[in-house]
């Protein structure tokens, strides 16, 4: 059997297990085959659970993936409030967390969802902050922006269909020995 690093252009993609066939995805789009049914298992970020809200059982977590997700400015721009009372836009791919965070400490923002690349948008006048996932913090160092306030810290996690844990609990137990490397 080939390693799943030959796998080419295959998105399902079989494993020496015959009972186990592993599919690539988007994190974005884990929790909807997990939720759904079509995937008993997925691996995702806790950004992407928290912003998506799926109802999945979240059995494992896992020891990489490790990032925050935060707001951040131009370095120099008035923070935490624009002069003049001014409204600020901030452009994100987190919409519901990022207005669940505003909101909580009754602060008005008007958030503009981005798909990807979010660091462009101040420099372009898009919005005057945003909020994305942060590691090293090169890329917010990249495009002249200053990390200001962590939303979520974030890891990878393991999530599981409610029915398939229930039905195939022995397999489940076995990838999730597996993923902490003591099967
Ligand atoms: C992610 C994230 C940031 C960057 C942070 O982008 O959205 O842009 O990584 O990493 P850093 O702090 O180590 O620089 P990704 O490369 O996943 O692409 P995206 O812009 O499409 O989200």
């Amino acid at each position: 059997m080939a390693p799943l690093s030959d796998k080419g252009r295959k998105l399902l993609v079989p494993s020496e297990d015959p009972g186990i066939e592993f599919l690539e995805i988007k994190p974005g789009d884990v929790p909807i085959y997990v939720e759904s049914g079509a995937a008993d298992l997925g691996i995702t970020g806790t950004d992407v659970l928290r912003e998506a809200n799926p109802d999945v059982l979240e059995p494992l977590e896992l020891d990489f993936g490790q990032c925050r997700l935060a707001v951040a400015a131009p370095a120099g721009a008035a923070y935490p409030a624009l002069p003049g009372g001014i409204t600020p836009r901030l452009a994100t791919k987190y919409p519901r967390l990022a207005r669940e965070h505003f909101a909580a400490q009754g602060r008005a923002v008007e958030i503009i969802e981005v798909g990807g690349s979010v660091e462009v948008a101040p420099l372009l006048g898009l919005s005057h902050w945003i909020v994305d996932l942060v590691d090293t913090g090169n890329t917010l160092k990249a495009n002249g922006l200053v990390e200001h306030e962590t939303i979520l810290l974030v890891r990878a996690t393991l999530i599981a269909n409610r029915a398939s844990q229930k039905l195939k609990l022995d397999r489940h137990l076995e990838v999730m020995r597996r993923l902490e490397g003591t099967a």
